[in-house]
């Protein structure tokens, strides 16, 4: 997190001029992109007074709305409406680069479905924003495991920034906390990273199905939108491999990593681990060795009195290694939707200030 963009004051207060509104574009309008939407509805004047930010939305995309364009901005009001907007896709425009003139996009927001075999189109969509000139900010965290050095070089040559802060822990500031230790040595981690998981043993742990705590955690719209890469662990190991990549510059792949999903899991046996005070987590771990980084996500029984066994819900919580700070840690307590939007605005805020 840039210090200066915490304090940043305009000398002159920006309604006495007008500022050039940026052009900001959606791709994937579900959970995520929607609640953003309403985020920035929220705090336009904020933006606008306080960080000296204007902008419209000049484009949303989704497979159902196809490519939409409006230059001089959608109603802010009419994106946040419940349901799918009546946006005019244009026949003209069928793939990414064209909407992006069209547009004329400085920001892209990403927020398509995650695809953990490759990260497409996601990496191609983020690609192709970067070389249009537009900074490219994503929730999307296949695009880390599967491209991110070459999406970082390629920024940095642009001159434009690729920042996914919301991909991990939702938008708390893991990757930026790093950028305020400079020269500090990550040994390694490990934590509670998948919310859809945890809410569905904590729910099992209460007494209800496998399928009903499936259910609850879809309806609370954190589960991805294909849930079995909840279940099966998958996201929980993209997270790791986002962390072990960016924080311990170490690139490991999705089959390096040891993985094992909640599926076998029991609510009897899970409600007897609780009872014998060694309740279940599915644990993502972490740790250097002298050839690399051994990773591992699986179903460990936790001791009750450790941190990681109080994690309920939706929370999350992650423990820190380095060779300076012998441990720290950072609990994130039952975020919803607003806490990932929060994660790509500030993203947008580090991005264009
Ligand atoms: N939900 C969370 O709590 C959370 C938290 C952190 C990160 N994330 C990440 O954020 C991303 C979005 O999550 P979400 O919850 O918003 O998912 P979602 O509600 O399922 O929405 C996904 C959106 O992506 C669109 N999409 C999917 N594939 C596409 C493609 N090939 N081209 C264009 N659009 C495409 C979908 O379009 P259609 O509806 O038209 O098919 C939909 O609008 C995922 O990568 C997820 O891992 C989510």
């Amino acid at each position: 997190m840039k210090q200066e963009t915490r304090n940043f004051k305009p000398e002159t207060d920006p309604k006495d001029f007008a500022i050039r509104p940026h052009n900001v574009c959606f791709l994937g309008f579900g959970n995520v992109n929607r609640t953003l939407a309403q985020l920035l509805a929220d705090r336009a004047a904020e933006l606008r007074d306080r960080y000296g930010i204007a902008f419209r939305i000049t484009g949303v995309a989704s497979r159902r709305l196809g490519w939409t364009v409006d230059p001089e901005g959608f109603e802010l009001s009419q994106l946040c409406r419940a349901g799918t907007p009546a946006l005019k896709s244009h026949a003209n425009i069928t793939e990414i680069r064209s909407w992006l003139d069209a547009a004329k996009a400085d920001v892209l927001f990403e927020a398509t479905s995650l695809n953990v075999e490759n990260g497409q189109p996601a990496v191609d969509y983020i690609r192709a924003a970067l070389e249009h000139g537009a900074h490219a900010i994503t929730a999307n965290k296949g695009t880390i495991v599967h491209a991110y050095r070459e999406l970082r070089d390629l920024a940095a040559r642009q001159g434009k920034r690729f920042l996914f802060e919301s991909t991990v822990m939702d938008g708390v500031p893991i990757f930026s906390f790093f950028d305020q230790l400079p020269a500090i040595h990550l040994q390694g981690f490990h934590g509670i990273l998948n919310s859809t998981t945890n809410v569905i043993l904590s729910e099992m742990e209460q007494g209800l199905s496998f399928d009903e705590a499936l259910k609850k955690a879809q309806r609370l719209g954190i589960a991805e939108t294909d849930a079995t890469h909840d279940i099966d662990g998958w996201d929980a190991a993209v997270k790791t491999a986002a962390l072990v990549t960016v924080l311990m510059d170490v690139p490991i792949r999705l089959d390096q990593i040891e993985r094992d999903g909640i599926r076998d899991l029991t609510p009897q046996a899970l409600r007897n681990a609780r009872r014998d005070g060694w309740p279940f987590k599915l644990v993502c771990r972490a740790q250097r060795t002298p050839d690399g980084v051994k990773a591992s996500v699986k179903p460990e029984k936790v001791m009750s009195t450790q941190p990681m066994a109080r994690i309920a819900g939706t929370s999350s919580y992650i423990y820190f290694e380095t060779d300076i700070f012998p441990g720290l840690a950072i609990t994130e307590e039952n975020p919803g939707l607003y806490a990932t939007a929060y994660g790509l605005l500030a993203d947008f805020i580090r991005a264009v200030v």
